[in-house]
């Protein structure tokens, strides 16, 4: 069964080999043929072959499915009093954590199961078709296991984030805590996640900690990324840097060294900017032109948690990071769709070429620039993930075969 696609604006691909030879490979009057879950052709309409089914778009514009790298969606409760305390000039310190960690550890798990479920869905409609999120609101041994059963029926893009804080029954054993999160902790949890994290910043972990942490997730099969840069300039991106992490996020705070080792050749290290939690927590912008020009693979996400960024909006991280980042629209797109990709190591997604996953987004919009120029319109018409218009999946896309031995992956629509 093939499906095609025609009547687009403007068909982003980030295929420099399609359409403009640009980094996003834009195609005019483009199509797509879709098999199954994958894409099966993509090109100009008039080469287009032959499919069982057609669907004609009038107009709109088709881009890849949005790739969020970074969100905290295992919670309970919300925090709008700090957000507008904030708002009224207080700073943002790590330490609000704890509220959202109290009541995560008295929510039971249907409640989490129906707040992962709603921002999941939050997700879709606005045209994420790959997330991934942490733990870190139980800290735990039982609550950050917990998180992570729980989330697995949404992702696979799990991550163990014991480390987010030290919780308050720990204030006076910083090491003691390390050690439950080396320990036990990592022993229930490596098997629920991909990926191992620590905040590292300012109220939270320092880089020697850190240190350990990720070593010793790596040890148990996980592969590191990293909170640094948000609060204060520290040493972990470099450690990021260092260890090979997947990723490093916020960045806020980077050195002009930082930078450099982002960039280096043998650099594996995304940096994704998160513009959500800048916004939310009033700070000052990082420079994306910094990274760019030096070479860094950059990612935007939106680091969706209800303490420093309360969105699950990507198209309203690039409009935000276009107007205050300065990134182009085009640098935007890329780093919310393929740069995304590549901070969760996935060659599946991310791009439209004839193999991969077929997830992509409609706009109701003649050019892809529209997220940007026109800020908090909702411009996504249509979702199509693994091949499935989304109204038809509520639970989010497909599942690779190879990554988890079970899961609660529903087989069916709900
Ligand atoms: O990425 N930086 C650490 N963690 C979150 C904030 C979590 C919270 O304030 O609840 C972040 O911004
Ligand atoms: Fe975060």
């Amino acid at each position: 069964m093939t499906t095609l696609y025609a009547g687009m604006g403007e068909l982003v691909t980030n295929d420099p080999g399609q359409g403009d030879g640009s980094p996003l490979g834009v195609v005019a009057d483009g199509a797509v043929v879709v098999e199954g879950d994958r894409v099966a052709w993509v090109g100009l309409r008039e080469h287009a072959p032959d499919a069982d089914d057609r669907v004609d778009l009038g107009g709109a514009s088709v881009i890849p499915g949005f790739v969020d790298s970074h969100a905290h969606l295992v919670f309970a409760g919300e925090r709008s009093a700090e957000f507008a305390a904030r708002m009224s000039g207080q700073p943002y310190a790590a330490g609000g954590i704890a509220t959202t960690v109290a009541a995560t550890r008295a929510a039971d798990d249907e409640t989490l199961d129906h707040g992962l479920e709603r921002l999941a869905a939050e997700l879709c409609r606005g045209g994420v078709t790959t997330f991934e999120t942490k733990s870190g609101y139980g800290l735990t041994v039982a609550d950050e296991a917990r998180a992570l059963r729980l989330a697995r029926a949404f992702t696979e893009e799990t991550t163990f984030l014991g480390a987010h804080v030290v919780p308050r029954e720990y204030r006076d054993d910083r090491d003691g805590y390390v050690d439950l999160v080396v320990g036990p902790m990592l022993e229930a949890c490596a098997p629920l996640a991909r990926w191992v994290d620590v905040f590292c910043d300012r109220g939270a972990f320092d880089v020697d900690e850190a240190r350990t942490i990720l070593q010793a997730g790596m040890a148990a099969g996980l592969v590191p990324r990293l909170h640094a840069g948000q609060l204060e300039e520290g040493a972990g991106i470099q450690l990021a840097v260092e260890l090979g992490a997947a990723s490093v996020d916020h960045c806020t705070h980077a050195s002009d060294e930082d930078v450099e080792a982002l960039a280096s050749a043998a650099a594996t290290t995304v940096a994704t900017l998160l513009p959500g939690a800048e916004f939310s927590t009033r700070a000052t912008w990082p420079d994306a032109r910094r990274f760019l020009d030096a070479g860094a693979t950059v990612a935007l996400a939106t680091d969706c948690n209800p303490g420093s960024s309360f969105t699950s909006s990507m198209s309203f991280c690039i409009a935000v990071a276009v107007r205050d980042m300065y990134f182009t629209p085009a640098q935007a797109l890329w780093s919310a769709t393929a740069g995304g990709a590549a901070a969760l190591r996935r060659d599946d997604v991310g791009t439209l070429a004839v193999g991969r996953r077929a997830d992509f987004v409609v706009l109701d919009a003649p050019s892809y620039v529209h997220l940007a120029y026109r800020p908090g319109v909702p411009l996504v018409r249509d979702v199509v993930a693994a091949g499935t218009p989304i109204s038809r999946k509520p639970r989010v896309v497909a599942r690779r075969t190879d990554t988890f031995p079970s899961g609660k992956f529903p087989e069916e629509p709900r």
